[in-house]
């Protein structure tokens, strides 16, 4: 078996999404990718990246990124200069079944930094977004590549309701990543 050399690039509208094959596991995240993407670059609401393989036509991976700000809270620890703080969302991102858990994950999480740091240069940009899934990996994978929870006390409970296999009522939670952890 040969091994696989990802190809990483920022797709257009000239994508070939049928050519390709793309399966996270999650529904809304697939159906994202092959129903909604090319909307989103269309209109300027989102870019979208890939990790595809250069021998066979899958996509290994993807997110898509906007602008975006969210409000400042005191347990961000960052500085208050505006209610607002500015970032850069990572809106949808997933990696298929078959390459999860491959490290390509946080490969794209580095990817998706180092897009934002660039991005810093040219426009206030301090954080990077995401409302990551409540599910105890996807939690996990985030404070792993240090994010954090904009609302420090909801992540408590919701890590203590997962781990007593309790009901929770939303779907996702804020979380962070402060760009000044790498920039200083
Ligand atoms: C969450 C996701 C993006 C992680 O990508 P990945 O390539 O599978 O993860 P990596 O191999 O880079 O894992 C890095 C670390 O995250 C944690 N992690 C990732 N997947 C995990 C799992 N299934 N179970 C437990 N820990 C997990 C581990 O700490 C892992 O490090 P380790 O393998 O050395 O223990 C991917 O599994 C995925 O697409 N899941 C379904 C969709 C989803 O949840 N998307 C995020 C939407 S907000």
């Amino acid at each position: 078996m040969t091994a696989i050399k990802p190809i990483f690039e920022k797709i257009d509208l000239d994508f070939n999404f049928k050519e390709y094959t793309f399966h996270s596991g999650i529904n809304e995240l697939d159906d994202f990718f092959y129903e909604y993407s090319s909307k989103f670059i269309q209109y300027g609401y989102s870019q979208i990246y890939i990790l595809r393989n250069d021998e066979t036509p899958d996509v290994m991976g993807f997110f898509s990124l906007s602008s975006s700000t969210i409000q400042w809270e005191e347990s961000l620890g960052i500085e208050k200069i505006t209610r607002y703080v500015p970032g850069i969302l990572l809106g949808m991102f997933a990696i298929d079944e078959r390459f999860q858990r491959k490290k390509f994950g946080s490969d794209l999480i580095k990817k998706v930094i180092n897009i934002a740091l660039k991005f810093s240069k040219e426009v206030g940009c301090r954080c990077v977004f995401v409302d990551s899934l409540i599910i105890s990996e996807t939690i996990n994978f985030y404070l792993n590549m240090g994010f954090k929870f904009v609302d420090i006390p909801l992540g408590k409970m919701v890590i203590k309701k997962l781990v007593n296999n309790e009901k929770i009522e939303r779907k996702t939670i804020k979380m962070y990543f402060d760009l000044y952890k790498i920039q200083k």
